[in-house]
């Protein structure tokens, strides 16, 4: 049986998301749905055989955030409270789609199979608030967690390293000067997996003993390797290595043992000597 996921993005590189999940399919040879697939909304909603190919994606995406289990969408709070009590009783082994008012508001249910992992009382649990475009305090934020208390969750909360972790998101559109009192979009699922935003810190040019005024972007050089399917036992040149950035993400998708081979040329001798002017001593 296929699951579904949401996927949250980071909401820059908007023009690189579709181009970083095909390189990453065909690399690691996984088929996915696209249930709804929008060029500038934070989320895709997408189908894969199972979990393990959604850590195998998100485990080299860098412009994914994080990996939600689809328990339920809807285009109001209310229905979306609606529909987690009806998945409760959808015993179907499959999920419901209602479509309101077109693609982007349909109502998706999820079976009851998905939700048996609540019950476990050995497994603790906690429930985050994320909204897009729109803040709320903490307050408030507990306010809507409540909401959530018809859940058959039985094991305790636990705020650090909790077994379990649920993702509420209301998403406000993608306007900041026009944001609806009402969000267009909410999504209720548990977690998965984060994708490789951290990524973009450790290799952050910031860290970098020696870098020149040409020096690619850690978030950009990880792209690049991603859609150069880069992976472990490659031989990587690049003939204008500069700095060599695109190398330093290369060589991290060479894996713990770092078998991938780089190689790098440059017309400039100062630059591959790291003789030019410094720019951070
Ligand atoms: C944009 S920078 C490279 C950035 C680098 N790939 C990185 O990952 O940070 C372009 C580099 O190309 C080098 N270059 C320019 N013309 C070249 C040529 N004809 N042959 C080799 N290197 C060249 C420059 O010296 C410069 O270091």
């Amino acid at each position: 049986m296929s699951r579904r996921y949401l996927l949250w993005f980071a909401q820059e590189y908007l023009d690189f998301r579709l181009a970083e999940m095909q390189s990453i399919l065909s690399m690691l040879k996984i088929e996915i749905k696209y249930v709804e697939k929008s060029y500038n909304k934070p989320y895709w909603i997408v189908e894969l055989p199972s979990e393990s190919c959604i850590k195998k994606i998100a485990s080299r995406s860098v412009l994914i955030k994080s990996c939600i289990e689809l328990w339920s969408s809807a285009n109001t709070e209310e229905r979306l409270h609606e529909n987690l009590k009806s998945a409760m009783k959808n015993d179907s082994g499959k999920w419901i789609v209602e479509s309101v008012t077109g693609e982007s508001n349909d109502n998706h249910i999820c079976h009851s199979s998905l939700l048996t992992v609540c019950s476990d009382p050995s497994k603790s649990f906690k429930i985050e608030v994320e909204t897009f475009c729109k803040h709320f305090s903490m307050k408030e934020k507990v306010e809507k967690i409540e909401l959530f208390s018809y859940l058959p969750l039985e094991g305790p909360v636990k705020l650090n390293n909790p077994d379990m972790k649920f993702s509420y998101i209301e998403f406000y559109g993608v306007d900041p000067n026009n944001v609806p009192k009402q969000p267009e979009q909410l999504f209720f699922g548990r977690w998965i997996v984060d994708g490789q935003r951290d990524l973009i810190q450790a290799l952050s040019l910031k860290k970098r003993n020696f870098i020149g005024n040409t020096s690619m972007d850690a978030q950009l050089s990880i792209l690049m390797a991603n859609q150069a399917q880069v992976t472990m036992g490659d031989i990587v040149l690049d003939p204008f290595v500069g700095s060599g950035s695109l190398l330093v993400a290369a060589a991290h998708f060479g894996g713990n043992l770092n078998i991938c081979y780089v190689w790098g040329s440059d017309i400039d001798f100062m630059m591959l000597h790291a003789r030019t002017r410094p720019t951070r001593k």
